[in-house]
């Protein structure tokens, strides 16, 4: 080893050693015949103290060494004299006076602070991105994600599960995205897909008798990216044999717990149970199927009171069975007219940006003897006021926003106004996590453009048992198995009992619109394995990269993945994707057609 110790590890104990350290110069100081280094590593930062009379050799190479040259330092360790202890370092009681001193590497001037937290251009970050990851807090973030991932493999392993690794060249997986295709080119004309999850393999793993399986998996699904989204992620996948839904969900969330207590123990699990919300409750208050619960800006159904109103708007649209939905805002009417003026035209064009047609109003006066101001206020009496904002639990300075529309745009108006008014009235505690299960989702979901039933989760997603006959009557109405695990907006994770019967199996093909032939082509593997002894099985997959990202307090999973990809899928270091050369595709039988090479090269 090139050193005796790391960076962060010295401590007053240590004073006399001799010890070598080695890392980046963090920062240099030179005053005169004496030069102050502060080295850098992985595990912290150690001050080097330099002197020219004592080392003039050291104190030459100290001299040249600028920001990240790479130096191994001999020297002894000694306390800090009286007054320049420094109390923001782990080590900043003790300081290594250099006798020797070795350059291992120089380095060009960086492209950016890597000592310094300071914003920088995320396209200069990904093409440097080795720079990018050495600074600490990007190194933080990175073996955060180690511990978690080290954690989920030891406490899976004393539950009885085991790691199974699966391939990644396979055949195409419905998670209802665009597989990513890998030409073959031992057979010219054929394809690999990527795994879009290793859904059908781990289910084989049951039929095989493995009963508790795990894989810290890497799924590939081409798709629009965003900020938590990538088209390369990474799952905590599992999968367990003779369970019910209830199995699954105490042993994620036992496992979650602990590793939340565990990992990051300055985070406040908002509750313990994780909440169990159906899916039709989390859409009729929250709009979203994985809504922020770490505040409230519920909305309150009061079709039945609304009707009654003067409002024309409202009592037409619940004749027309439109809901008509109220949402308090704590404290926001305690504003002046012309602010709050303000503030309900920018959240009425915000609603309208998703297709709602108003939004109407009420600002709770600060002062009893004062008049309830806004537009909708004189069409309701005073008794339906007094109701209303007893149901809505409203108080003086409180806004209460009304929308009604079709349930689908309201749904989406509650989400952006939840969403938007959280952030400016700073409503989301950043160090608290509000996970939370929903359940009971419906199998499907009816896919307008093609007239068929989607399914909500997967194909393999057992009904709700009492919901099977459903399948045959009603198909809508049938509830899956389905659990989604939501933390502070993000879906983090997702799984339900399976199917494990062929004949249930074939029943759902026609339903989302596959042929028996064609089903029977993607999936027969499946049906056949069916055939041969397979228990009752379940499981779910997580979100490794969502969960760090809500673990570091980070806005987006590309600073907890070390390598990512930008919106548009590129590498900017590598420069992946590129073009093939012409033999490769020659020996790949592929001839390559870019319509229109303007727009590839726009987009990327
Ligand atoms: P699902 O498709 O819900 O389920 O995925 C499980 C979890 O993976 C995460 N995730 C993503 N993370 C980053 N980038 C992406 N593009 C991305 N897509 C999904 C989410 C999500 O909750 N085979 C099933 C699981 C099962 O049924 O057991 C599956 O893959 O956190
Ligand atoms: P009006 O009486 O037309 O001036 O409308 C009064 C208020 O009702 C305005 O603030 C409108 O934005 C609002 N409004 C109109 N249509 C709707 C609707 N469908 N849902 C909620 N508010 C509405």
């Amino acid at each position: 080893m090139l050193k005796t110790h790391n960076c962060g590890e010295l401590r007053v104990e240590h004073a006399g050693q001799a010890v070598v350290l080695a890392g980046w110069v963090n920062r240099q100081r030179d005053q005169g015949g004496v030069i102050f280094i502060d080295l850098r590593d992985r595990w912290g930062i150690t001050q080097v103290v330099v002197n020219a009379a004592d080392a003039p050799a050291a104190h030459a190479i100290a001299s040249d060494a600028r920001s990240e040259y790479v130096l191994q330092v001999s020297g002894q360790v000694r306390v800090r004299p009286e007054g320049t202890s420094n109390a923001d370092l782990a080590t900043g009681d003790i300081e290594v006076v250099a006798q020797d001193i070795r350059l291992l590497n120089a380095s060009k001037t960086p492209p950016f602070y890597i000592n310094k937290d300071e914003k920088i251009d995320e396209a200069r970050r990904m093409q440097y991105r080795y720079l990018d990851l050495r600074r600490p807090a990007m190194q933080d973030n990175i073996v955060l994600r180690h511990r978690m991932v080290k954690f989920m493999r030891d406490y899976l392993d004393q539950q009885g599960f085991i790691e199974v690794e699966t391939p990644i060249l396979f055949k195409t997986t419905p998670e209802g995205a665009r597989d990513f295709l890998v030409p073959s080119r031992l057979q010219p004309g054929k394809f690999y897909a990527l795994p879009q999850s290793p859904q059908q393999l781990k289910q084989l793993l049951m039929v095989a008798g493995y009963e508790r399986y795990f894989q810290i998996a890497r799924c590939f699904r081409d798709e629009d990216l965003r900020g938590e989204r990538q088209p390369e992620f990474t799952q905590l996948d599992l999968e367990m044999s003779f369970v019910e839904r209830d199995d699954v969900i105490s042993l994620v969330e036992g496992m979650i717990t602990a590793l939340t207590e565990t990992v990051v123990p300055h985070k406040r699990l908002l509750w313990k149970p994780f909440p169990r919300i159906t899916y039709t409750e989390v859409m009729e208050k929250y709009g979203s199927d994985k809504p922020d619960l770490r505040y409230g800006l519920e909305a309150v159904d009061i079709s039945d009171l609304a009707g009654k109103s003067g409002f024309a708007v409202f009592t037409s649209n619940v004749a027309d069975g439109k809901p008509v939905k109220a949402m308090r805002v704590p404290g926001a009417a305690a504003v002046s007219g012309t602010q709050l003026r303000k503030d309900t035209a920018d959240l009425e064009t915000l609603v309208r940006g998703v297709g709602a047609k108003g939004l109407a109003w009420m600002a709770l006066p600060v002062d009893e003897n004062e008049e309830v101001k806004g537009p909708v206020g004189k069409y309701f009496t005073i008794e339906q006021k007094l109701e209303l904002i007893e149901r809505l639990g409203a108080q003086g300075g409180d806004l209460i926003l009304f929308l009604s529309d079709k349930r689908e745009i309201v749904y989406n108006a509650v989400d952006i106004l939840r969403r938007t008014l959280a952030e400016k009235l700073n409503l989301a505690d950043p160090d608290t996590l509000a996970f939370f299960w929903v359940i009971d989702f419906p199998l499907f979901l009816w896919d307008e453009e093609n007239q068929r039933w989607d399914p909500s989760q997967h194909m393999f997603t057992l009904p709700m048992p009492e919901d099977i006959p459903l399948l045959d009557t009603d198909p809508g109405k049938a509830r899956g198995t389905q659990y989604d695990l939501i933390c502070n907006g993000y879906e983090t994770g997702g799984g339900s009992i399976r199917i494990h019967d062929r004949a249930l199996q074939e029943k759902i093909f026609p339903l989302i619109g596959q042929t028996m032939e064609h089903a029977k082509e993607q999936f027969g593997h499946m049906l056949e394995a069916f055939e041969y002894g397979t228990p009752p099985h379940g499981g779910i997959a997580c979100g490794v990269d969502r969960l760090a990202m809500l673990f570091a307090s980070v806005p987006n999973i590309r600073e907890v993945i070390a390598f990512p990809k930008t919106q548009t899928g590129s590498d900017l270091m590598a420069h992946a994707p590129s073009p093939a050369e012409p033999g490769q595709l020659e020996e790949l039988g592929i001839a390559v057609v870019v319509e229109d090479e303007t727009e590839v090269e726009k987009s990327s």
